[in-house]
């Protein structure tokens, strides 16, 4: 049996990639999740496993050395895997300290435990925000210059080259890897295609930076889940993967797209499919440092493990759109966090 430590297990693509492990793996696994539980991590999207014999939380800051030791000590996790870190551009922007401390020191801390107990897989979750921005042409390969704009994507490649010195200096059997952005289940409504959703929902208007032209390459989240678990269990120490699905769109492509499916899917009588056009999108001055377009060359992970996306855009943003129809409690109480976490002064 295998123990996997999950760190930010309790977040949107942590707590799906547990869902993944126990559906593929079952009773072979054994899930440890660490999670500090800041707004942006939710133990609700994982109700259906707290009650298996094969998964444990522990609530944790990922520096809190006390902890670690404890957790490493008493379940000797095989492999590692870091999803925990402050994930929100925007709060970057305006609290860029938080960032430097859970996604540079706190992924420091957790390296120091897996060499300690000799993990035999570290896997860092980075995301191909690393690179900076693109032009029209071009794409992210692995050997694209690290040129992060934002504090954010600044602290995930700080946490990156911490570590490649770990693999380089100490021999810590590593991966890192580089996804573009992820859509499904469970994701915080502060990112995009779930605040459309809330926001549309709501009649509230619907925020665009600049002139929604900025392009983003879209991945379901199942399909970066995939991804991880083949670089986990088979990559070769020391190498980086970009994941990605080729999927290029314009934001106001997207949110129109957004709108249209909300007024496909909700249920004919549903009052509020009256109120949900185009006309709710609000044009707002640019993010600062606004990235222009990301796009992810992952032929490598292709070539090397043979993994392949599985879920078109099509298939994945209707799934993501009836789940959040589906659940719309569980986006209120994640909008509430949100809310309440600020009213307590949490940055
Ligand atoms: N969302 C994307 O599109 C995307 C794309 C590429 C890479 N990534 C990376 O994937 C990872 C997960 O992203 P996400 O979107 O699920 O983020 P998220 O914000 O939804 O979840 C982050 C989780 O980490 C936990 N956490 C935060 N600080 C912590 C700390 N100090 N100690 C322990 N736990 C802590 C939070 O409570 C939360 O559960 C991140 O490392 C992010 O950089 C995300």
């Amino acid at each position: 049996m295998k123990t996997y430590l999950i760190t930010g297990g309790a977040g949107f693509i942590g707590s799906n990639f547990i869902h993944y492990l126990m559906q593929k793996y079952g009773d072979e696994v054994l899930v440890i999740n660490v999670d500090k539980l800041t707004y942006a991590g939710n133990l609700s999207n994982l109700e259906n496993i707290q009650d298996r014999n094969n998964y444990f939380f522990i609530r944790a800051d990922i520096n809190d050395r006390k902890a670690l030791e404890l957790v490493f000590n008493k379940y000797k996790p095989d492999i590692v895997i870091n999803f925990a870190a402050e994930s929100h551009v925007d709060r970057s922007i305006n609290y860029p300290r938080i960032f430097t401390y859970t996604n540079i020191s706190g992924t420091q801390v957790l390296l120091d435990y897996a060499l300690k107990y000799s993990v035999s897989k570290y896997v860092q979750i980075s995301t191909d925000e690393v690179y900076g921005s693109l032009g029209e042409q071009g794409f992210f390969t692995e050997k694209s210059l690290l040129k992060p704009s934002s504090p954010y994507s600044a602290s995930k490649a700080s946490a990156d080259l911490m570590v490649e010195a770990y693999y380089k200096t100490y021999g810590l059997p590593v991966n890192i890897t580089r996804c573009s952005n992820n859509y499904g289940p469970f994701q915080s409504p502060e990112k995009l295609i779930p605040l459309v959703i809330e926001h549309a929902l709501n009649n509230k208007p619907v925020p665009v930076y600049g002139n929604g032209m900025n392009i983003r390459d879209w991945i379901f989240v199942k399909d970066h889940c995939r991804a991880v678990d083949y670089i986990a269990n088979q990559a070769k120490a020391g190498e980086i993967y970009n994941i990605g699905a080729n999927c290029e769109m314009e934001n106001i492509r997207l949110i129109r797209l957004i709108i249209d499916l909300l007024k496909e899917l909700l249920p004919y009588d549903d009052k509020r499919r009256i109120m949900i056009n185009y006309d709710l999108i609000t044009f707002v001055e640019d993010r600062k440092g606004h990235d222009f377009r990301y796009a992810v060359d992952s032929r490598k992970i292709r070539d090397d493990l043979g993994w392949r996306p599985e879920v078109s855009f099509e298939e994945g943003i209707r799934l993501t759109i009836e789940w959040y129809l589906r659940n719309q409690k569980w986006l209120r109480n994640a909008k509430k966090r949100i809310t309440n976490w600020r009213k307590r002064g949490g940055i």
